[in-house]
């Protein structure tokens, strides 16, 4: 049985996952504004990914019998910026929620509580993963530049990972995960 303080600390993790969803979801607006399609689809790939993260949460929530509590999410900032800008500023807010996982982890030790635990391995792992590849667009985008050309290209590439995750996530929704 979860403790009323760890299903509290799982419950403002899901509101953070739906805040992160909204800031994909204002990202992929901004890059549609400026026509770079393959990284608005991507943002929107995201955005799926974030709310899927937080249905976990709901889920365990409710599989531990605890109270689901909603509360406000929070608006995204709205400021134009540039691709570079826009992918340093999703890393930075990637770290914070790896940060919040890791004193959710921390907080699941100290109780004991060793479900709670192994349903945050999950969220360890993935962070793992989305951090990697943000450096990893992070890297081309110095790399090649992210105007003209270079930018055309990556775009692309954004293109084709946000249909490998679109595939990904209706996979994950068929087997019920
Ligand atoms: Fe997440
Ligand atoms: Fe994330």
């Amino acid at each position: 049985m979860i403790s009323n303080g760890m299903a509290a600390r799982i419950n403002e993790q899901l509101n953070r996952e739906l805040y992160s969803a909204y800031v994909y979801l204002g990202l992929s607006a901004q890059a549609e504004a400026v026509n770079l399609k393959g990284t608005a689809a991507w943002f929107m790939a995201k955005y799926n990914e974030e709310l899927a993260h937080a249905m976990k949460m709901y889920r365990y929530l409710i599989d531990q019998s605890a109270a689901i509590a909603l509360s406000t999410i929070t608006a995204p900032p709205a400021e134009s910026e540039g691709v570079l800008a826009m992918f340093e500023r999703t890393l930075s807010h990637e770290r914070e929620v790896t940060s919040a996982i890791n004193d959710l982890v921390d907080q699941a030790l100290s109780q004991k509580d060793h479900a709670t635990h192994i349903f945050l391995q999950w969220f360890v792992t993935e962070q793992i993963e989305e951090e990697a590849t943000l450096n990893d667009i992070l890297g081309r985008l110095r790399l090649f530049g992210d105007q003209g050309q270079g930018l055309l290209m990556i775009d692309n590439e954004l293109a084709a990972l946000a249909k490998r995750m679109a595939q990904g996530t209706a996979a994950q929704s068929v087997a019920g995960i």
